[in-house]
This record gives structure tokens, C-alpha cells and sequence, in this order.
């Protein structure tokens, strides 16, 4: 009988791509996907560090397989990702969960087939994380499943050590792949039929710097994959206002195909608690860059990251923030309390936060940016926007897709429409997403 597997991916975008490379490695062996975690027989867990409560969530969800394991002996438990890579915690999860079978890092994630080989020959648990980084392993399998959107990694790690981030940690030392390799990526994916490639690196504008070649530059990477011909569009993220440069601007410019969408994490709109990060620019240069943007391409779309809580926050450098949003007016917000991660610097900060302080923070700055979002997606009234239709959700029994803008659209067809680009007359806003008719 087909063996099956079933991936709990956390964490980020790099992670969901990662776990397609992992479900690639598996679908090489023989492998398919199972519907339901209960019936798989390898269980993987691809797991975050970011913040506390993704690793408490991850921990948790691991203990609850205790109960499958005993009722299959022979189901085999892996987990790898940013959590197991960090200092100990290998060692940690081995002793607290003796049922798991593999741990992994992120650093030999690419060996996952051979570490599965030996535990299936040897019947004995794997353990293996590497201290560092290795080279770039380009011919990983990939099994996609975002379809019409396709990930493709252009860095690997990165060098910012922003004072609260394990990023850096866990994902070693910046690496870009080469152009060549991501290219060639890019035009198998828009061959097969993807519809939408979005490139992901944890700083995207600092690609290439490692090659030290003026020619390989991020802009210059955007322009050379707008010109692979087809209809598709073109996402990046995550961009570092530090280095989000007039070339990278003039580039989204450059073609159609390149979103107005920029996703531009600001952190803190206080210059204090920036360079208490170690974010490397001001209020003032952050306000600046947004500016710019605005100015040069005056439809553009911007969402941005913000941390409250962080060591030193006073009500005025939160003042700052919020007034930092509003002058911005961002189109969407990922709001974060900080978390204490072990081996920041920031771990080691006097002036912690209190927990009900930061509470009450990030209350009123969610309501600010739902206030504003749902004022922007009031201007979508009766406007007709393209949208890449993704999915059908079964529960609302309409399709959705987002517009060039990563705004959310719902909109009900006879006909299956994933995949296509299709023109919506916007009828109902101020909700997270917009709900339309087809035109
Ligand atoms: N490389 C990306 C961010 C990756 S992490 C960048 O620099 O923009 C995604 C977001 O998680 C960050 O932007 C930050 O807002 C948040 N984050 C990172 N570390 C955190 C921590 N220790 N506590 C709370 N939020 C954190
Ligand atoms: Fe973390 Fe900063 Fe690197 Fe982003 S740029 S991954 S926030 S260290
Ligand atoms: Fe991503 Fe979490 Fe790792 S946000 S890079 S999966 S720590």
C-alpha cells in the first residue's frame, strides 16, 4: 500500500516554502499526502521560533501524538525547522518526547530523505543538527501547493541581528542563490502554469551583496524575471527599509507584471526603541522611504510589521508609533507583542515591559489599523479590480483571490476559475477582505 504524509508547517512564508521542499523529498520516495494527521504514516512538523507562543503551540501539538503513536508503532514523528535548530532545544524536545523518531534543523533540511533511510534501516531515532550553515543544495524536489502562486527562495539567512530576532540564529549567514539558478526556476514555474511568483528572502534588497558584483543586484534580478514572457505577476518580500533603494522603486516601476505592493516592517515608529533594535534607520529616514514610494508610484500598496513592548517603551515612543501609522495610513499590519528569545540581546535589556502594559498597547494600535483599513477598503466601492482567483472556500461557497494590491477579494462563479485572472465589480467593503461580482 502508498505510504502517506502529513506536514504541520509554522511560521513563515520561508517556512510553508520549506515544507514543500520536505513534502518534495517525500514525494520522490513514493509518498502522497494524507488528508488527515490520524491516518499518515510519517507525521512532520516544520516548526517557528519567532515568538514564544509558536514554539508553546508546536511543543503542545507534538505532545498530543503521543496518543497516535502508541495505537501505531510504526508511525514515524519528525520535527525539524527554526525551533530544533536553536541551542538545546534538540536535546530538550529528545528527552521530553522519546516517541519522536527524527529531529532536525533548518541547515540539513535537504538531507531529511536520508535521515528518514536511516531510521527506517536502523529502527533507531535520528538526531542531527548542524552548528552551521552549508552551501545552497539546488536540487532539492519541490511539491508545490499554493498553486497559482509559486515561492521562490532568492536569499537564505540573514546578517541584520536585530537585537530581538532569532532569525539570525537559526537561519545562518545571508546567502543569495545565484541568478542563473533562479531564473531558470522562474521560467520552469511560469511554463508549468503558475500565475504568481513571489520571491522570498528575509531581506530581499540585500540580494547578491555576498556575490560583490554590481550587476547582481535585487532590482536588477526583478527586471530580469518581469521579462520571462507569460502572463503572471511578480511578488518579493520581506524588504528592510534600511536598504529599500531609488533603483529597487524605479524597478517595480518597470513592468506590469511587478505588484505596487510593498511589505516594509517598520517596528517602531519611536527613533529611540529603532536603535534600540538595531534596525539602523529613523522614524524620520522610515517616513521618508514611504514618502517616496507614494510619490513615485502614487497607487502603490503598504503593510508593514509593528512590535509593541519592545525593552525601554514608553507611552510617548508608543505615542510615536501610533502617530506613525497614521501618517502612513498602511493598507495592513502584522502587530506583534514582543517576545524575550533566548540568546538576543534584547533577552539581556533591563526595562522589560510589563505584560498588561503591552496588552493594552497593542489594543489600541489593532484598533487604529482597523479603523484605517476598513477607510481604504471603503474607497474600493464599486471599483472593478483584477484578481488572481486562488481557492473556493467551502463554507462561504465563493471564490477568492487577491488584486495586484494583496487585497482580499470574495466573489461567487458557476465555473472554476483558480488560476485565472478574472475582473470583479468591488459591492461590499469594510471587512478585512472585499466581496464582488464578476464583471
Ligand atoms: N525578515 C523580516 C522579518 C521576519 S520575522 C524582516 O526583517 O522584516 C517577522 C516579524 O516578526 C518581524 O517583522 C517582527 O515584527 C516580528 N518579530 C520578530 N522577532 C520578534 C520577537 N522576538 N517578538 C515579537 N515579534 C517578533
Ligand atoms: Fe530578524 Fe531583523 Fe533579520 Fe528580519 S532583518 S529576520 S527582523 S534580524
Ligand atoms: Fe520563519 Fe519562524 Fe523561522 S518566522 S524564519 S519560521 S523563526
Amino acid at each position: 500500500m502508498v505510504k502517506t504524509y502529513y506536514i504541520t508547517t509554522y511560521g513563515c512564508q520561508m517556512n510553508v516554502h520549506e515544507s514543500e521542499k520536505l513534502a518534495g523529498i517525500l514525494s520522490k520516495k513514493g509518498y502522497i499526502a494524507s488528508e488527515n494527521i490520524e491516518t499518515a504514516d510519517i507525521i512532520l512538523f516544520n516548526t517557528c521560533a519567532i515568538r514564544e507562543n509558536a514554539e508553546n503551540h508546536a511543543f503542545g501539538n507534538i505532545g498530543a501524538l503521543k496518543k497516535l503513536k502508541k495505537n501505531n508503532k510504526d508511525l514515524i514523528i519528525a520535527v525539524g525547522g527554526c525551533m530544533t535548530q536553536q541551542t538545546g532545544v534538540a536535546e530538550i524536545l529528545a528527552k521530553k518526547f522519546p516517541f519522536v523518531d527524527i529531529i532536525f534543523g533548518t541547515h540539513n533540511l535537504d538531507d531529511f530523505g536520508k535521515m528518514l533511510d536511516k531510521k527506517i534501516s536502523s529502527k533507531k531515532r535520528v538526531v542531527e543538527v548542524l552548528e552551521n550553515e552549508k552551501q545552497i543544495c539546488e536540487d532539492t524536489p519541490k511539491f508545490r501547493t499554493s498553486y497559482p502562486n509559486a515561492w521562490v527562495n532568492i536569499t537564505y539567512g540573514c546578517n541584520n541581528f536585530c537585537t530581538y530576532c532569532i532569525v539570525p540564529y537559526v537561519r545562518g549567514r545571508e546567502r543569495s542563490r545565484k541568478m542563473d539558478d533562479i531564473l531558470e526556476e522562474c521560467r520552469r514555474i511560469v511554463e508549468l502554469g503558475y500565475k504568481e511568483i513571489t520571491l522570498l528572502g528575509q531581506n530581499v534588497n540585500s540580494y547578491g551583496l555576498d556575490f560583490n558584483d554590481e550587476n547582481i543586484t535585487f532590482p536588477i534580478l526583478l527586471k530580469k524575471i518581469a521579462d520571462i514572457k507569460g502572463d503572471f505577476r511578480l511578488r518579493f518580500m520581506t524588504n528592510h527599509p534600511k536598504d529599500l533603494s531609488d533603483e529597487l522603486i524605479e524597478a517595480m516601476l518597470y513592468s506590469d507584471k511587478i505588484c505596487k505592493y510593498i511589505h516594509l516592517p517598520v517596528q517602531s515608529g519611536s527613533t529611540k526603541i529603532l536603535e534600540l533594535m538595531n534596525r539602523r534607520y529613523t522614524r524620520e529616514n522610515y517616513l521618508e522611504k514611504i514618502k517616496k514610494l507614494k510619490e513615485k508610484i502614487p497607487n502603490i500598496s503598504i503593510t508593514t510589521d509593528i512590535m509593541v513592548g519592545f525593552p525601554f517603551e514608553t507611552e510617548e515612543d508608543f505615542l510615536d508609533t501610533l502617530n506613525l501609522v497614521k501618517t502612513c495610513r498602511f493598507n495592513g499590519a502584522f502587530t506583534f507583542v514582543y517576545s524575550k528569545r533566548k540568546g538576543t540581546i534584547a533577552e539581556k535589556m533591563d526595562g522589560q515591559i510589563e505584560e498588561a502594559v503591552s496588552k493594552d498597547r497593542i489594543q489600541r494600535l489593532i484598533d487604529l489599523q482597523n479603523q484605517i483599513a476598513k477607510e481604504i477598503s471603503l474607497e474600493y466601492k464599486d471599483k472593478i479590480v483584477e484578481v488572481l482567483c486562488e481557492d473556493f472556500d467551502t463554507k462561504k461557497e465563493m471564490y477568492l483571490g487577491r488584486d495586484e494590491f494583496n487585497r482580499m477579494c470574495y466573489f461567487s462563479s458557476d465555473e472554476n476559475l483558480i488560476g485565472k485572472f478574472v475582473n470583479v465589480k468591488i459591492t461590499k467593503t469594510g471587512g478585512i477582505s472585499l466581496v464582488g461580482e464578476l464583471v
